[in-house]
């Protein structure tokens, strides 16, 4: 049983302290405590005197012994290095977000003709599965992650018919196509929900209601609970108020659902990314959150369903009944779930999940999204370090970009003359690693953030939303536009930059949300003509990995990973080495590594000398001596 005398050693042995303590000191913005961590004396600590620490204070560690005793016994078979040879592994996934991607009907709203009309330019790049944001009917209070129906296409991105057809064309390219499968939560609007809350008989326990509310509170800001007057009941919500959570312990519900997933899966689609998919169980008679951690985190409760009791139960069972008896893909949206969790949700054994998503790298500046205003890059090369000590029997993702967070290009940049570098070295970055990349739509082309001026050209709710809390805090208009530019989920759903033409070539109308800043510097009709582009980059380096499975399978070994402003590893399978070698820096300098013996392969520069230029990234191979 672990308590306050636990030692720090100890608890960094249990997955659950692991990733719950490293979570803490990242939110606290001391991620740099890492190394002292780790040092022999401060392991024999006991963890009270960690109270010492502001903003520490011992409900907190009381909260993380009681985490650790619920899970303690858990133990994984250890990590035998070898590694299965599965096509997943050697895929690159190409996320499209369909509202943003081509708009075919001039409603200024991107569409499923749209996708079709592109896909020879997906297959061109050589990208080999595509992952669909959500598509299903919605009011779209959350842009398609507030489902309605989950067996209808939204009538904005056309119909089933399209749908079908999509996804045939889609086979015939030799492509494949996974779905976003949002079931901890559905629309209010869903039939299930509009029975549920008048007390319908079948339906009354699909959601989670409750006479009275708890504290905690929402993704989204205020209170995660609703009232609701037909019922006479508060609803659980974590995220919007439009988006109840289901209710998971529900027998009934979970038949449903897997119907539902079946009912996918017959179509012939090749997988799913799931949707905060860790969130699914939640602590039994939904206690109040600790107060210090929701000061902290500012998400009172998240411990109580972050990792609830029962969701490796739900997901083992969701395998058996779904996807577990095909050939697909499944990769879960997992937030707040560190290293060590993952492995439970991945572990090829356990028969759960493929691969999750880790969102550690996102944030520099602890776990704020809205405080990321000069995100250190030493801090995305440590992070996918750390991803690369999770290898087999796990996977890992590789992604620097979604539909949820600014771009890391814009995040990183600080001077636009390297916009194109940048974006290249993050190519070489993404597919060179160990993971299975993941390309978020306008990555492959350099789109960066653009700068939002005025509140009326925001469209998240979550973004919204946040503006209200700033103002009632008393804060400056200027200062909230600037608050939202740095977090703010739109900077990565700006139309996709497809030629110089009015709308970026989106659209024929006004689009949805603002057009990118630089769409007639930054497009794709540009970027084909130019050998030298972002874009023809791109191409050839996904090839590239196709042609050099060591790549995909090989060993990572960072090579001199304390040497800041520089990024290097090996990568090893049976007798072959490879060096990657990245310059973080935005200035023309040595790098000091031997090259003796090596040759390089690919610069992301057309001409490479001694010195490396701002973040030029090269690829060696060891010759045979
Ligand atoms: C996931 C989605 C995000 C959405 C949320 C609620 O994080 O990626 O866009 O708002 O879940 O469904
Ligand atoms: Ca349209």
């Amino acid at each position: 049983m672990f308590s306050l005398d636990s030692k720090i050693k100890d608890v960094l042995n249990n997955p659950v302290g692991y990733d719950l303590f490293f979570s803490l000191l990242n939110e606290m913005q001391i991620a740099n405590y890492y190394d002292t961590i780790f040092n022999p004396v401060v392991q024999q600590l006991k963890l009270k005197s960690l109270v010492r620490i502001p903003s520490i204070d011992h409900t907190i560690l009381e909260t993380l012994c009681l985490k650790m005793n619920h899970y303690s016994n858990e133990k994984l078979e250890a990590a035998t290095g070898k590694v299965n040879k599965i096509w997943w592994k050697e895929a690159i996934v190409y996320q499209i977000y369909p509202r943003s991607f081509k708009d075919s009907n001039g409603d200024g709203i991107g569409d499923l003709k749209g996708i079709i009309q592109k896909l020879d330019y997906i297959k061109d790049l050589g990208v080999d599965v595509i992952w669909l944001s959500p598509i299903y009917d919605s009011p779209n209070d959350d842009n398609g992650y507030d489902i309605r129906n989950y067996k209808k296409i939204l009538s904005e991105f056309g119909t089933m018919d399209e749908f079908d057809y999509l996804l045939n064309l889609v086979h015939e390219k030799g492509l494949k196509l996974i779905m976003d499968l949002v079931i901890n939560h559905t629309s209010d609007e869903h039939q299930w929900f509009k029975l549920s809350r008048l007390n319908d008989e079948t339906y009354q326990d699909y959601y989670i209601w409750r006479d009275k509310p708890n504290n905690w509170k929402s993704m989204f800001g205020g209170s995660a609970w609703k009232y609701d007057e037909s019922r006479e009941a508060y609803y659980l919500h974590i995220f919007s108020q439009k988006q109840p959570d289901l209710n998971w312990d529900n027998p009934d519900l979970r038949k449903e659902i897997y119907e539902m997933v079946n009912w996918w899966l017959d179509k012939g689609i090749d997988g799913f990314r799931l949707d905060v998919i860790n969130f699914l169980s939640k602590e039994d008679n939904y206690p109040n959150g600790n107060e210090a951690l929701g000061k902290m985190t500012d998400l009172t409760g998240v411990e109580h369903y972050m990792y609830g009791p029962r969701i490796h139960e739900y997901l083992q069972e969701l395998n058996e009944n779904t996807f577990g008896k095909y050939d697909v893909m499944t990769v879960g949206e997992c937030p707040g779930i560190g290293l060590e969790l993952s492995k439970f949700f991945t572990h090829q054994d356990r028969n759960e999940l493929n691969m999750v998503f880790n969102f550690d790298h996102l944030y520099s500046n602890g776990r704020d999204k809205w405080l990321q205003k000069d995100y250190d890059i030493e801090f995305l090369k440590n992070s996918m370090f750390k991803y690369q000590n999770t290898s087999s029997p796990y996977w890992q993702t590789i992604f620097i970009n979604n539909h949820d967070t600014p771009r890391m290009l814009g995040k990183l940049l600080r001077n636009n003359k390297h916009q194109a570098a940048l974006a290249k070295m993050l190519c070489i970055m993404n597919l060179s690693i160990r993971g299975t990349p993941f390309i978020y739509q306008g990555q492959e082309i350099g789109m960066s953030n653009p700068e939002f001026k005025h509140i009326s050209q925001f469209r998240d709710i979550e973004t919204l939303n946040k503006y209200k809390e700033l103002k009632e805090e008393g804060k400056s208009e200027d200062e909230i536009i600037c608050i939202l530019n740095h977090g703010s989920r739109d900077n990565a759903r700006l139309p996709f930059s497809w030629s110089t033409k009015r709308n970026a070539g989106f659209s024929t109308h006004t689009p949805w949300i603002k057009n990118s800043d630089d769409y007639l510097e930054i497009n794709v009709e540009k970027q084909l003509l130019d050998n030298d582009s972002v874009l023809n980059f791109y191409k050839r380096m996904i090839n590239f990995r196709k042609e050099h499975p060591i790549l995909i399978y090989g060993k990572t070994v960072p090579v001199k990973s304390n040497v800041k402003g520089m990024m290097s590893y090996e990568r090893q399978l049976g007798k072959e080495q490879y060096l990657i070698v990245i310059n973080l820096e935005e200035k023309t300098k040595d790098i000091n590594l031997s090259m003796k013996n090596y040759e390089m392969l690919i610069s992301s520069y057309k001409v490479s000398n001694v010195l490396y230029k701002p973040y030029e990234a090269r690829i060696y191979r060891l010759v045979n001596k």
